[in-house]
């Protein structure tokens, strides 16, 4: 008995040990928190009302306090929101930053007074602040500036004044609101492409305004009677000497910009030209080769469906609708004596690329432990070979034995949408139209195949971005449709519904940039706990917020993909009516960019 004593002590001291350092913390923030409260000055009716908390008997989170939200993994307050509630006292950020986790601070439409401390700093995380409809006084701290991550601030009806600090410094920043105050000075230089709200109107601003994108119109500026600009009343004064200065260096800027895009286009030009000649060596001495082989001769028509016997296995290599000449006429063992490269290797089978001597280069899909029989897997080809869609990538040929598939292609150079959106870049950005392009055609190419197929219970089975392709015009391109039949419950229509959920996660790649796996992360998990506990805004790809992608249409597809990875498969939608909600989105898109263009 007495040996189980003594090491349950020890668990239960070093529990002992863990719960109260980790209430210790805690207790500290807690206590500052409720300093944070009683600053604020809440009437004694609301903090006689049950449920209220903000005392140190209690705990903000599992107490659930008036206003907080908190993190539900590790219990750390993110959201404060006390808004509307006849607060009259003052705002004490040195105590509200011990909680350095907040992301969230409301305090709108209250009476608060007083200056904003250089202590918000301490608010790291903070993303949204919004202390509008206070009495605010003072000037802005400069240590705003060192909050990184924040997005949106609104002090807008306040009596601030003074200078602003440098706000464009804040690189992410999508809201600026700070209109009926008294700040004085110029208008900082702000990112007008990129934010999406900005009034700074009724203050004592002075001076130009540097919007020159014409994002924001007069309302967003009006009331300052020092502001000048072409949208104001008052235009700013024009001094010919300098203008004649600016003229001359914007042309000289331009002339710089043509000579350097001159530059590039000729490097590319004669890349390209040697990139040619190159192939071109190459494919002559091939010739070269192939001439003087045991090929040489050989009419490709002839072949067009050899079945030549190797050693007892029947080799025959049964080509589809082929659009490409080079499989024509070619034998399993061609194909098999081609230079091979490994392009990778999945659970099901792998993927080679295969270049015939003297054809064009060719996918070779081999798949292993098919458990289908030969009839069955040849009316599946044929069948998946009559329904055509100009987005699928259709099977040039194929192979059966019992030990292996293969499944012939047309290799295609662009690549996969996996490689745009993680591989690596050489810079060009994959903007918000394109990916919603890239939704749209593979939504549309899915639904078609779904529809036409949906008899024989023949669904794509496995869509991944690596299997949505690019064509030579970067058109999209579904490959490997049908290459799997999903054994995930009995009935048939579970296939199908595989295939949404499936498509939401592209969605999801698409619109937040990560990929499905990275560090043991499941993507559809990751975005749904961000909705579901912070703001929406933050799944997004920084490089689509940075370049002003529309954030409601951003979520409108947001709210698409969600519903596709709904936890029951009978409520998702079918990708028919996906591609319609996505189709109809894309063209809101195109609308809102041809009303936008001066
Ligand atoms: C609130 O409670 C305190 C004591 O807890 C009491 O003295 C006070 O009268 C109460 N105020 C109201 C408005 O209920
Ligand atoms: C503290 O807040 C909790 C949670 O609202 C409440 O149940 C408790 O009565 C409060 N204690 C005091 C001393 O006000
Ligand atoms: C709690 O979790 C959130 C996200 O889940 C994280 O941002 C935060 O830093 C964590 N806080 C602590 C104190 O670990
Ligand atoms: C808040 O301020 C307004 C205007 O200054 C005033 O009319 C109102 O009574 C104040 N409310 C409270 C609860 O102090």
């Amino acid at each position: 008995m007495g040996r189980y004593i003594q090491p349950i002590f020890c668990v239960s001291f070093v529990f002992f040990l863990l719960f109260s350092v980790g209430k210790m913390e805690d207790d500290d923030v807690r206590d500052a928190l409720v300093d944070f409260m009683n600053a604020l000055g809440p009437p004694r009716t609301i903090q006689n009302t049950t449920n209220w908390g903000w005392n140190t008997s209690s705990d903000p989170c599992t107490n659930t306090w008036h206003g907080v939200t908190c993190d539900s993994g590790n219990k750390t307050v993110q959201k404060i929101v006390l808004e509307q509630l006849s607060l009259t006292g003052t705002l004490d950020f040195e105590s509200l930053c011990e909680e350095t986790s907040l992301l969230v601070l409301s305090l709108k439409f209250n009476n608060l007074t007083g200056d904003l401390s250089p202590e918000i700093s301490n608010c790291k995380k903070l993303r949204h602040l919004y202390l509008n409809g206070n009495h605010f006084s003072g000037s802005l701290p400069d240590s705003l500036t060192g909050l990184a991550d924040l997005k949106r601030i609104d002090i807008s009806n306040n009596e601030l004044d003074g200078k602003l600090p440098d706000m464009p410094r804040i690189t992410g920043l999508l809201s600026f609101l700070a209109q009926n105050n008294r700040f004085t000075g110029q208008l900082p230089n702000f990112n007008y492409h990129q934010l999406q709200d900005f009034d700074v109107s009724n203050n004592d601003f002075s001076g130009p305004i540097p919007d020159d994108t014409g994002k924001f119109g007069a309302n967003s500026f009006l009331g300052n009677p020092n502001l000048c600009g072409k949208k104001l009343p008052k235009a700013c004064p024009v001094k010919k000497r300098k203008k004649n200065l600016n003229n001359i260096l914007m042309y000289s800027g331009y002339a710089i910009l043509g000579l350097i895009v001159l530059v590039l286009v000729s490097l590319l030009f004669l890349k390209r030209k040697e990139k040619h000649e190159d192939t071109k060596s190459v494919d002559s001495e091939k010739k070269g080769v192939n001439d003087s082989g045991i090929s040489s001769g050989k009419n490709r028509s002839e072949f067009s469906i050899t079945s030549a016997e190797n050693g007892g296995v029947s080799a025959s290599l049964v080509v589809l609708s082929s659009p490409v000449e080079a499989v024509n006429g070619m034998r399993f063992e061609d194909l098999l004596r081609a230079p091979a490269e490994l392009m990778g290797r999945g659970k099901h089978g792998s993927l080679y690329k295969v270049i015939p001597t003297g054809g064009i280069p060719l996918v070779v899909k081999r798949i292993k432990d098919w458990d289908i029989s030969r009839d069955e897997f040849k009316k599946r080809m044929q069948r998946i070979d009559q329904v055509k869609h100009p987005k699928v990538l259709p099977v040039v040929a194929y192979y059966c034995s019992k030990q292996e598939k293969l499944l012939v292609y047309e290799f295609q150079q662009n690549g996969s949408l996996f490689n745009l959106l993680h591989g690596s870049q050489n810079g060009q950005h994959f903007d918000w139209g394109s990916r919603l392009n890239v939704a749209c055609g593979t939504a549309e190419a899915l639904a078609f195949m779904h529809a036409e197929l949906q008899n024989d219970g023949i669904a794509h089975g496995n869509i991944k971005s690596s299997n949505i392709l690019f064509t030579q015009d970067m058109e999209v391109c579904v490959s490997e449709y049908g290459l799997m039949v999903v054994e995930d419950g009995s009935q048939k229509s579970n296939a199908f519904n595989l295939d949404v959920y499936a498509f939401g996660v592209i969605l999801l790649e698409l619109l937040t940039g990560k990929p499905v796996q990275s560090n043991g992360l499941d993507l559809a998990q990751w975005v749904n706990s961000v909705v579901k506990e912070e703001w929406t805004g933050e799944v997004f790809d920084k490089k689509l917020v940075v370049e002003g992608a529309n954030e409601e249409r951003m979520v409108a597809l947001l709210q698409i993909a969600l519903k596709c990875i709904n936890g029951s498969p009978d409520v998702r939608p079918g990708i028919g009516q996906v591609a319609a909600m996505i189709v109809s989105l894309k063209e809101e898109d195109e609308r809102s960019m041809v009303s936008s263009d001066p």
